[in-house]
């Protein structure tokens, strides 16, 4: 399940900040696979660290993970190598990552929808993207894996991944891609539209050539 995915993805990780815990879930499969040594759980909302807290008494956790009220890192004074912020739109991700904070080792984000926007802000803010992961449950989610360096991405790449277009794994998800755009009428697309197919039907002949 794509908690349990999100928690894999922290492995070798000291203490991670999760924001946006909600239920803990994430830190708290971490911590009992042993992938994280300690968490600190932060929400805006007094609803979901009530959650968090009773889930986390009932794994008995208690004295690895450290709950916050904060919006976004605003309150979070305890230190962290690792950020994560997943199930949230890209204005609110963006918003967060625009607040000081202290530089983690590297930040897991994982947004409901727009990558493309993210990918962008993140070129034109001094992140590099050092690698993506693909989790299909229902549905596709991506989960970009971030350091704070300069690094340019092509326009392309905003909407393809940088390190996605790259993997195999992602030949059913530009299939998908291509599918649903391929569904709107021909003189329903936009130019922008338009460009996404191209894209589209050049990374699945890019990634099928590669196979063999
Ligand atoms: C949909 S849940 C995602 C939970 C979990 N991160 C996941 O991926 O399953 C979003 C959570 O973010 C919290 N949230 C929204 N805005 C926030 C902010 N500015 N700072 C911290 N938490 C926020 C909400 O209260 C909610 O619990």
């Amino acid at each position: 399940m794509r908690i349990k995915f999100i928690a894999s993805l922290l492995k070798g990780a000291n203490t991670v900040l999760d924001i946006g815990t909600d239920h803990a879930k994430v830190l708290i499969e971490a911590l009992k696979s042993g992938y994280i040594k300690k968490g600190i759980g932060s929400d805006v909302n007094k609803g979901p660290l009530k959650n968090a807290l009773k889930n986390i008494d009932k794994a008995q956790l208690n004295d690895k993970i450290t709950l916050v009220q904060s919006d976004g890192f605003k309150k979070i004074t305890n230190s962290y190598d690792v950020v994560v912020i997943t199930g949230m739109g890209y204005e609110l991700i963006k918003s967060i990552l625009q607040q000081d904070h202290q530089a983690p080792k590297y930040y897991l984000l994982g947004a409901h929808y727009q990558v493309e926007l993210l990918r962008k802000y993140l070129a034109e803010h001094n992140y590099q993207i050092i690698d993506e992961y693909l989790f299909f449950e229902k549905k596709y989610y991506l989960f970009l894996k971030v350091i704070n360096k300069k690094a340019l991405l092509e326009e392309e790449d905003y909407y393809l991944g940088p390190i996605l277009k790259t993997k195999q794994e992602a030949l059913p998800y530009y299939k998908d891609e291509l599918d649903k755009l391929l569904k709107i009428k021909e003189h329903h697309r936009s130019n922008q539209i338009k460009k996404q197919i191209s894209l589209l039907k050049e990374a699945i002949t890019n990634l099928e050539r590669q196979q063999n």
